[in-house]
């Protein structure tokens, strides 16, 4: 497993301020995060290596996906909250809450919207 740690610690360089909370999101980082937290064991991902899972739909296009599990408007906010805590959204559905913590869902919202 690869330590990010490093390059998120450094991201941030002297006078740069942190800015507001956007979703802009780092898909290059939340490509490595789709890696670390498995997702690919349920999910088949396009563009991550060996994520072929069937245990969930296929998240092919799912950027201009209308709907996240069918159930919310497929939003970058939705999209991370479902994310984070897919229990809270649709409470009793398949996806487990992972405890993945907003940053990360961010970047992995990054990255699921350049699937379209
Ligand atoms: C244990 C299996 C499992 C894991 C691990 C898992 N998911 Fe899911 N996921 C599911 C299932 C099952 C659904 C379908 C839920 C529903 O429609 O009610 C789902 C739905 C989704 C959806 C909505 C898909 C759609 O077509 O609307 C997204 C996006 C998603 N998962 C992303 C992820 C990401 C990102 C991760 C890793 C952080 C992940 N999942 C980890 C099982 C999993």
């Amino acid at each position: 497993m690869i330590l990010l740690l490093g390059s998120v610690l450094t991201a941030c360089g002297p006078g740069e301020a942190a800015g507001p909370v956007n979703f802009a999101g780092d898909a290059r980082h939340g490509a490595e995060l789709i890696g670390q937290y498995g997702c690919g064991g349920c999910h088949d991902i396009p563009g991550i290596a060996g994520a072929d899972g069937n245990v969930g739909p296929p998240l092919h296009r799912i950027g201009t996906r209308t709907y996240i599990a069918g159930f919310v408007r497929n939003s970058p906010e939705n999209m991370a909250f479902w994310i984070r805590d897919p229990q809270k959204v649709l409470p009793g559905n398949a996806m487990p809450s992972m405890g993945i913590p907003q940053n990360d869902a961010r970047d992995i919202t990054a990255y699921l919207y350049t699937l379209k």
